[in-house]
């Protein structure tokens, strides 16, 4: 079996604005650490070979994955296939969501990938504040997801629609100044898409 070795090193920097606590390499190397344990029957995630706790080294079985936003960014993938994938990366993160209240933390589409057409969950040693984690991992996928794929405000709520579908009831978020300027910044995201977050679903 080929192999993955995934090592802890410090924080790269981070927006003040993308509500990232900072935590060191043992704090990083012990969330992905119970993240993985606790997920590894239900969710789909990377199986593991072995834990260097000394090392902070996590040794898994090394997939083939192209990750979901490299499928995004692809301009000749048509768009029923991308939306495909989304909602198969909003049924894995709901799957997580379902175990013991756990949260992805860092729900951006390079840290979902499909093996064998497989849908994976990757990268658990991130940890957000936000009073509402569950909506802001989904807000996180569906900002990306939407500007990589460069939807259309059409495509935008169809995609949403579907989204509510597969998950389910989502808890409203109540948008800081400070969240709405981030997703508009980074992934150019639109009033539509904060109300439909914003409103009781
Ligand atoms: N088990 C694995 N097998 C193959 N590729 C992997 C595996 N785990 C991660 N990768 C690849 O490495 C990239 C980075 O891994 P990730 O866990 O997201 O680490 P980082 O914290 O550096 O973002 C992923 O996007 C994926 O493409
Ligand atoms: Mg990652």
């Amino acid at each position: 079996m080929k192999i993955v070795l995934k090592k802890k090193i410090r924080v790269r920097f981070q927006s003040p604005l993308s509500r990232l606590i900072p935590q060191n390499a043992q704090q990083r190397y012990e969330r992905e650490k119970d993240y993985l344990l606790k997920l590894k029957n239900q969710v789909n995630v990377p199986e593991i070979i072995s834990f260097e706790d000394e090392k902070k080294e996590i040794k898994m079985k090394r997939y083939n994955f192209t990750t979901l936003q490299s499928y995004l960014q692809n301009p000749s993938l048509e768009n029923s296939i991308k939306e495909d994938y989304i909602l198969q990366a909003v049924n894995v993160l709901k799957k997580i969501h379902d175990v013991e209240d756990r949260v992805h933390g860092d729900a951006y589409t390079n840290n979902f990938a499909l093996d064998n057409e497989i849908m994976y969950a990757l990268d658990f040693d991130n940890h957000r504040s936000h009073p509402n984690p569950k909506t802001l991992d989904l807000i996180m996928l569906c900002a990306d997801s939407i500007y990589l794929s460069k939807f259309n405000l059409e495509e935008q709520r169809q995609l949403l629609e579907k989204v509510k579908e597969r998950y389910g009831e989502i808890k409203p978020i109540k948008f800081a100044l400070r969240d709405k300027a981030f997703y508009k910044l980074t992934f150019n995201s639109n009033s539509e898409f904060f109300d439909f977050f914003n409103k009781k679903t």
